[in-house]
């Protein structure tokens, strides 16, 4: 059992010629193995400012990270096994994959650098990860990114994300990006991935719907603060904050949704 904690934590970004802007304050949860949580809020609420302090890609102004109780080590060995444990998937599945290389290196760096396997059976691993996220090892290892379609080529950072053998995952708008006909694809994807592995996962969205389908806890940011949170059925369908309300007025009936959704792919439309 994997324990991260966001404990107080503020941030406040200077921006010259303008001042301060105070993208968290006081946010404090804490994300579990076997575990997802859906972030829910609007754009600017602060939700990719929690994912990148949980990368390391900034540091909080006050407050602390703390995995398994210790705080996240600076550098070295200790480093290198927080990010072993927690791995992202970001939103934009054409930026975070490098177009030079194949889609076999992408999956066998983490591999080494992790020494997950050993060298000879880095090819055997890939095509496992592979499979695990549904792709055809052999139609797409040696392709480039741009060869891929959007969908693929989350899949593909997924298993990448994987590779490591993470206990946490940050998936940061994974489908926000993607052609709406295969979010739900690629979102079921991850549920089960989540399941199968005991993954805890930060599932980070502006949908309340799918938030509710795939959380079992929900937390609704507005400008930085937390302002509801609950099990994914109590903050959808009693809301008590007022930006909550707003929030769910404004995007689809999540059992709308998601009988719309079943019923079209029964259809045969994908
Ligand atoms: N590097 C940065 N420098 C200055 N302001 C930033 C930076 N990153 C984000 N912000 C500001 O912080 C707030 C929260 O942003 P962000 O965490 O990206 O929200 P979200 O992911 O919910 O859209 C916004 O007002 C945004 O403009
Ligand atoms: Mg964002």
């Amino acid at each position: 059992m994997t324990t991260l904690e966001f404990k107080n934590v503020t941030k406040i970004y200077n921006v010259r010629g303008f001042g301060q802007i105070k993208a968290l304050d006081e946010v404090s949860f804490t994300l579990r193995s076997h575990q997802t949580i859906g972030l829910v809020g609007q754009s600017g609420s602060g939700k990719s400012t929690i994912a990148k302090i949980l990368t390391q890609l900034e540091t909080p102004t006050r407050g602390e990270v703390l995995l398994d109780g210790a705080p996240i080590p600076r550098g070295g060995k200790g480093l290198r096994k927080y990010r072993q444990q927690l791995r992202m998937v970001f939103q934009d599945p054409f930026a975070s994959l490098n177009p030079y290389h194949s889609i076999r290196h992408h999956i066998e760096r983490p591999l080494r650098l992790d020494k997950v396997v050993p060298r000879d059976q880095l090819d055997d691993e890939v095509r496992r990860l592979l499979l695990r996220v549904r792709l055809e090892p052999d139609a797409v290892m040696e392709r480039r990114p741009h060869e891929l379609s959007g969908g693929q080529r989350q899949r593909v950072a997924i298993a990448r994300a994987l590779a490591s053998r993470p206990s946490l995952l940050v998936a940061d708008e994974p489908v926000s990006m993607l052609d709406v006909s295969i979010r739900l694809g690629v979102l079921n994807l991850l549920a089960d991935l989540q399941r199968e592995e005991g993954l805890g996962v930060l599932y980070i969205t502006h949908d309340l719907a799918t938030a509710r389908h795939f959380s079992d806890e929900i937390m609704v940011l507005n400008q930085g603060k937390v302002v509801e949170r609950g099990t994914a059925d109590d903050v959808i369908l009693h809301p008590h904050d007022p930006y909550t309300q707003e929030l769910r007025a404004a995007s689809p009936d999540p059992e709308e949704f998601f009988r719309d959704r079943s019923a079209r792919t029964l259809g045969g439309v994908r």
